[in-house]
């Protein structure tokens, strides 16, 4: 049947010239959106005309069809004022994106696989998830890269669910709608800790604007601190591009990296009440070469904890707030030995909460944390800006003194500002068996928040001798060894 297909290509130029028009008007737009460009990748965000397009009837479902360099995100971007702010000049993205590696449009067609059209209703009521493991077969093993598409203004109920790979070729979640966890406990029987899983799946995109809610409610009030349940997980996933996305509630971690290499997780909004219980935004595990950024995360847990065995991670325009603070650790568990090097935290805004930069690490653990920096941050109101937590417990009986430790060693912490809701805004609680070494200050000044603000802040520090460099206050007390550059 030559007449549809003409139709369809006519289609398809139609579209082609109305995004280039479109895309031309943002260059000649003010500084602000300018900016945008830096972030919006290349080649890979396309879908959302094809989308409207499909809607309309063109495109029959589940077909081969050409991409356009449609970037999604623009989308999202304008329409959320949220993640407007958060948006930064940021070249570096783009590298994974190429890695992720969506080759040039004119030669690639995807496959496109919309949920619906595998029995997924989207109507908050119906139990969707069979459909999506039958759209994410059809997805993964397509052998020319898939798109698998969860339609806007719907909400799909879901059960656990395991996206496993490898996948035959390039694959992109693109979340338009709403996925909504079940929260009948009774469904987590056969696994308890995890809701979605994307496991061993490379060369993964997820994004799409839509929202991924785990409808935490009743997790939160059975606070059982036993198991953690993980709304989100990736497993073993190399080059994995997350971003425009909305996260909320949990059962308990928002999303967990887990052993992936080369992630950029970007332009995320991740929330929960401050109450919820053991809700952490962002975990990182065991996963190297990440980069988290323009993310907005406000919790009842760390926004961002990273831990074991991670290694390069870089966090940037993060803001946090309510929660616990960007944490690294805790490290050592029960006995255990724990590596994380090379973690940068910059340019980061937190209010309100119960930590600021925090490393805490078990007593009794061996292994080290190292090359860690945290520079440009903000702190409004936090409890304890920064901190060093040596004899972290967070366990019902007091822990035992014990000789072994973590080895905390070099940190820098450079144009630190604002305000601590503690008298004390810089703890350093260093293992009396393995001290703190290279811990340097450059550029850091706390004060006391609100009423308080015309008492001095202190700091009490054990066991580490601190390099001050440029202006530092509050001090280390001179006779715990403090030297001056
Ligand atoms: C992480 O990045 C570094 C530097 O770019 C590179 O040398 C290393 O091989 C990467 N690690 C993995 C596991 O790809
Ligand atoms: C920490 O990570 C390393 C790999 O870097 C692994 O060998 C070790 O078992 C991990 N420890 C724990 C307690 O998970
Ligand atoms: C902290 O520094 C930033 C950047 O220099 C500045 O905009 C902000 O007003 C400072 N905040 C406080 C409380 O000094
Ligand atoms: C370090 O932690 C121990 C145990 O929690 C506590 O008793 C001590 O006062 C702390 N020291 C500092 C300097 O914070």
């Amino acid at each position: 049947m030559a007449f549809p297909q003409t139709l369809c290509f006519l289609r398809a130029a139609l579209f082609f010239v109305m995004v280039i028009a479109f895309l031309s008007s943002f260059v000649s737009c003010d500084r602000d959106l300018s900016n945008l460009q830096e972030v919006v990748p290349l080649n890979h965000d396309h879908l959302l005309v094809e989308d409207q397009t499909a809607e309309n009837g063109y495109y029959g479902d589940d077909q081969y069809f050409p991409f356009q360099a449609y970037p999604s995100s623009y989308m999202n971007m304008f329409e959320d004022g949220k993640f407007k702010g958060l948006i930064q000049e940021k070249t570096d993205i783009l590298m994974t994106e190429e890695k992720v590696g969506m080759t040039p449009i004119s030669t690639c067609v995807y496959k496109k696989v919309n949920v619906n059209k595998y029995g997924a209703k989207g109507d908050g009521s119906h139990d969707d998830t069979k459909a999506f493991e039958k759209a994410w077969k059809a997805a993964c093993s397509s052998p020319r890269g898939a798109v698998m598409v969860v339609p806007k203004e719907k909400n799909y109920l879901l059960k656990p669910i395991t996206f496993s790979g490898p996948c035959k070729s390039k694959i992109t979640l693109q979340v338009l709608g709403t996925l909504e966890a079940s929260d009948d406990r009774s469904d987590y029987e056969d696994d308890e800790r995890h809701w979605l899983i994307f496991d061993g799946v490379n060369n993964l995109v997820v994004h799409g604007g839509g929202t991924i809610d785990g409808n935490g409610k009743i997790w939160w009030q059975n606070k059982c601190k036993i198991k953690k349940d993980l709304a989100i997980t990736f497993n073993d996933c190399k080059n994995l591009v997350v971003k425009d996305l909305k996260i909320k509630d949990a059962q308990q971690m928002h999303m967990s990296f887990e052993k992936c290499v080369n992630v950029r997780a970007y332009n995320l909004a991740v929330t929960a009440p401050e109450k919820s219980p053991n809700t952490d935004g962002i975990h990182v595990t065991n996963t190297q070469n990440m980069t988290i950024s323009n993310c907005d995360i406000g919790t009842g847990d760390d926004c961002i904890s990273i831990v074991n065995g991670s290694k390069n991670v870089e966090a940037m325009d993060i803001t946090c707030g309510p929660g616990h603070g960007i944490s690294i650790g805790s490290l050592g568990a029960k006995k255990s030995e724990a590596y994380v090097s090379g973690v940068t935290v910059k340019r980061a805004k937190l209010t309100g909460t119960t930590n600021g930069v925090r490393i805490k690490t078990w007593q009794g653990g061996s292994g080290c944390a190292s090359d860690i920096l945290f520079s440009d941050i903000e702190m409004v109101d936090v409890c304890n800006p920064i901190i060093i937590d040596q004899y972290y417990c967070d366990q019902d009986e007091p822990c035992k003194e014990q000789d072994n430790a973590v080895q905390v060693k070099n940190v820098l912490y450079k144009n630190i500002n604002g305000s601590s809701a503690s008298s004390v805004a810089i703890r350093f609680n260093c293992s009396k068996s393995f001290p703190c070494q290279e811990v340097f200050m450059q550029n850091v000044i706390l004060r006391l928040s609100g009423e308080e603000a015309e008492k001095e802040a202190k700091a009490e520090c054990s066991n580490v001798k601190v390099s001050n460099i440029g202006l530092v206050s509050p001090q280390c007390p001179c006779e715990e060894g403090e030297k001056k550059l």
